[in-house]
């Protein structure tokens, strides 16, 4: 599901997809841990209480998004991108967001981690389809070289 992803949401800045590709990566591990099909050979945490898995994959994701919307937003800054306050503050929502949802999970409501992994992937996708093609096409346009 996730996996298939990857080629229709290349935007052609080099750094944006290699992190896009290193999230989705994240994101499907999430996803495994959650429906039980990761396995032990591949992912040391699924040797974990799945609780206690989901939990760490789910602060690793938060981490990595993290660090991949402050590269976006400081390349945005540093460039002049004049779209960059609608960028940020969609940066801003779905954080306030996935750290909602996400301290449900960690007060107790494990059910809603499934619901975690859709939302991160539905916005993921359309942000990438919307909001970074939109960035990654005025960068290749004014600041071909960029990088972080
Ligand atoms: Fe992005
Ligand atoms: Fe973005």
């Amino acid at each position: 599901m996730v996996a298939s992803w990857k080629d229709d949401l290349t935007v052609g800045v080099p750094f944006m997809d290699a992190e896009h590709a290193g999230l989705i990566s994240t994101l499907t591990e999430l996803g495994e841990l959650v429906n039980g099909t990761s396995s032990e050979d591949t992912n040391p945490l699924a040797q974990l209480p799945r609780s206690t898995a989901v939990r760490i994959q789910l602060s690793r994701l938060r981490v990595e998004i993290g660090i991949h919307f402050s590269h976006e937003e400081q390349v945005m800054r540093s460039c002049g991108y004049p779209l960059i306050v609608r960028h940020t503050t969609k940066h801003t929502k779905f954080m306030d967001e996935l750290d909602r949802m996400t301290s449900r999970f960690t007060t107790g409501e494990e059910d809603i981690a499934e619901r975690v992994v859709r939302f991160v992937q539905v916005w993921f996708a359309r942000h990438t389809r919307d909001c970074d093609t939109q960035l990654s096409a005025w960068l290749l346009a004014n600041h071909p070289t960029v990088t972080i």
